[in-house]
């Protein structure tokens, strides 16, 4: 595949640059700057100032990171962006560079210091502080701390370890806090930032969904001109926004492609048929292939060989599929900003989703990629999709394993695990919504385990199959933790699944967080 351009380029926005000292840190700080509506991009602490003019950045902020100014190797910045004429802020690492390369000091404290502190403002507060409340709790994360500011700089606040917890020289546009703003732990943090963007850049509020939507339109329309497109649906928020802002932009040049594997969830294939065939007219090409996936997976017990064949068959029904759109030269993408970051692309480089993602075709599928989110964030790929108009309940879909419900059947798969799986599933699904928990919750579903087990119901004595219900608040998927779920909730599963699903004669709930577990069973 050969790469294609960025659609929403940021052209026409004010843009900062977050430079990364530690990726965590940098999105959150992008992530709360888009939220103020100025359009933010990451960039690498490698940038040069001439780099830096080039993209004529409203304002640069510095992240914070895990190393200490001190160490050798530590991350430094081209002290020439210091002298653009760009307003800078520093956080936490960032703060304590510019103190550092620009003539303060930084030292070591005698232990750090971490979580809550209580900031007192000095001075006003300057730019960033004056106006908020003359003492606030702040969210700290360091070892070493400024000691001094650079020469010219007022020191605009102060906490008990920190003597500079907030530095300004406004006629330079350098600002440095100590602290995190970017974090909720700061309450007034995203107010900080705001005023960092408002009154140290000038940069009022320009990002917003429909200048988004406007931007991603006319850059799919530019890239794909006359041409035709084909996408992917899963069932999925990603695919199903990038396919809705396609079609906004190219209309019935656009087709998709929908493999029902028989690994969906309850209603999904038709779901997705009925929201966007009938919803939104657009060309789609349907693929029954649930046959074909358990034909495949018939006899395999082995996790990674199953996720392997679901991979395989997919990619066979998609080809199946495209036959039917001959003429399609560019295939459509729902990939994340943060893929782009972790995977090391620039914004003008391309990138394919092919880790945890069944849609991972080959490289050598002859399309061009078109790929309208790659510069948005997850929360606002779902204002845009509900902005486009697409139902909330795929808007607020929880994520999904590309593999489908083939990861949560733990040995054979068989239409009959699946079939049970499905209902038990549905009924998980439809109570934590029924509690109106739904959002509160990153992933809930229902697992089914190879195992017997013995029980009685009426007069019988049974001999079925248990389901385990899994529920994880998580901000990413990297660790989670077991949702504390009301017991009267869980009740609730629990009875309907025993009542509504044969062969089911025990319900139990996994309370482990990952680490050590996965979210997944397998
Ligand atoms: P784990 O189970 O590794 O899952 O804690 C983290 C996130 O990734 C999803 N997941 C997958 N997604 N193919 C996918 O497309 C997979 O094989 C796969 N395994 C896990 C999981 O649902 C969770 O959101």
């Amino acid at each position: 595949m050969t790469a294609g351009t960025a659609a929403g380029a940021a052209g026409g926005f004010g843009t900062v640059l977050v430079v990364d000292f530690g990726a965590q840190y940098a999105q959150l700080i992008a992530r709360r700057v888009r939220e103020c509506e100025v359009y933010s991009e990451i960039v690498p602490s490698s940038i040069t100032a001439s780099e830096v003019a080039a993209r004529r950045p409203a304002g640069v902020i510095l992240s914070g990171g895990p190393a200490s100014v001190h160490v050798d190797g530590a991350p430094s910045l081209d002290p020439d962006i210091y002298g653009l004429g760009v307003p800078v802020l520093g956080i936490c690492y960032g703060a304590q560079l510019i103190a550092e390369q620009l003539g303060g000091s930084v030292g070591r404290n005698e232990r750090g210091e971490y979580g809550r502190a209580e900031m007192t403002v000095a001075h006003g507060g300057g730019t960033l502080l004056s106006d908020l409340p003359a003492s606030q709790p702040v969210w700290m994360s360091h070892f070493d701390a400024i000691v001094d500011p650079p020469p010219g700089a007022a020191v605009t606040a102060s906490t008990a370890t920190s003597p500079v917890a907030a530095f300004e020289d406004r006629g330079r546009g350098l600002y440095g806090v100590q602290f995190h703003p970017e974090v909720q732990h700061t309450p007034h943090g995203l107010q900080v930032i705001e005023r960092f963007l408002r009154r140290g850049c000038g940069a009022g509020p320009s990002w917003s969904m429909d200048s988004i939507i406007d931007a991603s339109v006319a850059a799919v329309r530019d890239q794909v001109g006359e041409g035709r497109a084909i996408c992917g649906l899963s069932g999925g928020v990603d695919s199903a926004v990038a396919a809705a802002l396609v079609h906004r932009a190219i209309g019935d040049q656009l087709a998709c492609v929908l493999v029902d594997t028989g690994l969906l969830r309850l209603g999904e294939a038709d779901q997705v048929e009925e929201t966007f065939g009938r919803h939104f007219g657009i060309d789609l090409v349907r693929v029954d292939a649930a046959e074909e996936f358990f034909g495949a997976l018939a006899g395999v017990t082995e996790p990674e060989t199953k996720r392997k064949i679901v991979g395989e068959q997919f990619i066979r029904a998609f080809e199946r599929a495209r036959h039917q759109v001959p003429d399609a030269s560019f295939l459509v993408q729902g990939t994340l900003y943060p893929d782009v970051i972790e995977s090391g692309a620039t914004t003008h480089s391309s990138t394919i989703k092919s880790h945890h993602n069944v849609g991972g075709l080959p490289d050598d599928l002859d399309f061009e990629l078109v790929e309208p989110l790659r510069l948005l964030f997850k929360d606002e790929v779902r204002a845009v999709g509900a902005e486009l108009g697409l139902p909330d309940e795929i808007v607020h879909r929880q994520p999904f394993p590309g593999p489908g419900l083939a990861v949560r059947i733990i040995g054979e798969v068989t239409p009959s695990a699946a079939a049970t799986l499905r209902r038990a599933d549905a009924i998980v699904r439809e109570e934590l919504r029924n509690a109106g928990l739904e959002r509160e919750i990153w992933q809930s579903f229902a697992v089914l385990p190879d195992i017997r087990t013995v029980g009685v119901m009426g007069d019988e004595r049974t001999y079925g199959r248990p389901v385990v219900i899994r529920a994880v608040t998580s901000a990413d998927a990297m660790t989670a933790d077991w949702a504390r779920l009301p017991h009267d909730v869980l009740e609730a599963m629990s009875s309907r699944v025993i009542a509504e699903v044969p062969g089911v004669n025990r319900v139990v709930y996994d309370i482990t967080s990952k680490p050590p577990a996965t979210i997944e069973w397998e």
